[in-house]
C-alpha cells in the first residue's frame, strides 16, 4: 500500500485541522497515511514515503515556524525530495501568502513535483478549504 507522510507543524491548531483532512483523503483514497509533527521526522522518513504533505503556517515574517519546521524542511536534500509529489499546505492571517510562495520554490529547487499552488487559508480553514484538504490526500494517495 502507498505511504504518504504527511509531516506539520501548528501552534494553535489550524493547520493541525488541515493536515487532518488531508490525511482522511488520504486513507479514503486508499493509501496509509503517517501524520507526524514536524520534530518527530527524520529525513529516512521522508525518503521511505512515496508522496508527501508538508504542513506550516506563516511564521515570524513570512517563514516557517523556526524551532521545528524550519530545521527540518532544511534537513532535506534532493536525495529525499527528488521526483516526489508533495503538497504545501498551511494557515496565515494578515500576510499575502509571500511563505507559501518562497516554500514551493524551495522545494521545487530539492526536485520535488509540487501539487498544485499550496493549499492556503486565513486563520481557521473552512469547510470549502478542508475539502480542498481532503481532495489533495486522494490525490496524493493515488
Ligand atoms: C509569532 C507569529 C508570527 C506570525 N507571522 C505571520 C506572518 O508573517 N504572516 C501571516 O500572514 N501570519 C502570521 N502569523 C499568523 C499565523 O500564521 C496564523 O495565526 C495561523 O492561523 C496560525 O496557524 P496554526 O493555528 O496552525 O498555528 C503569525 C503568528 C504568530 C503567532
Amino acid at each position: 500500500m502507498k505511504n504518504v507522510l504527511i509531516a506539520y507543524w501548528s501552534g494553535t491548531g489550524n493547520t493541525e485541522l488541515m493536515a487532518k483532512q488531508l490525511a482522511k483523503g488520504v486513507e479514503e483514497g486508499g493509501a496509509k497515511a503517517t501524520v507526524k509533527t514536524a520534530g518527530g521526522v527524520t529525513p529516512d522518513m521522508v525518503k521511505a514515503a512515496e508522496a508527501l504533505a508538508f504542513g506550516c503556517p506563516a511564521m515570524g515574517a513570512e517563514v516557517l515556524e523556526e524551532s521545528e519546521m524550519e530545521p527540518f524542511i532544511g534537513s532535506l536534500t534532493q536525495a529525499e525530495l527528488g521526483g516526489k509529489t508533495l503538497g504545501l499546505f498551511g494557515s496565515y492571517d494578515w500576510g499575502d501568502g509571500q511563505w507559501m510562495r518562497d516554500w514551493e520554490e524551495r522545494m521545487k529547487g530539492l526536485g520535488a513535483n509540487v501539487e498544485s499552488e499550496g493549499l492556503i487559508t486565513q486563520l481557521v480553514p473552512d469547510e470549502a478549504v478542508l475539502a480542498k484538504c481532503l481532495e489533495l490526500g486522494k490525490k496524493l494517495a493515488k
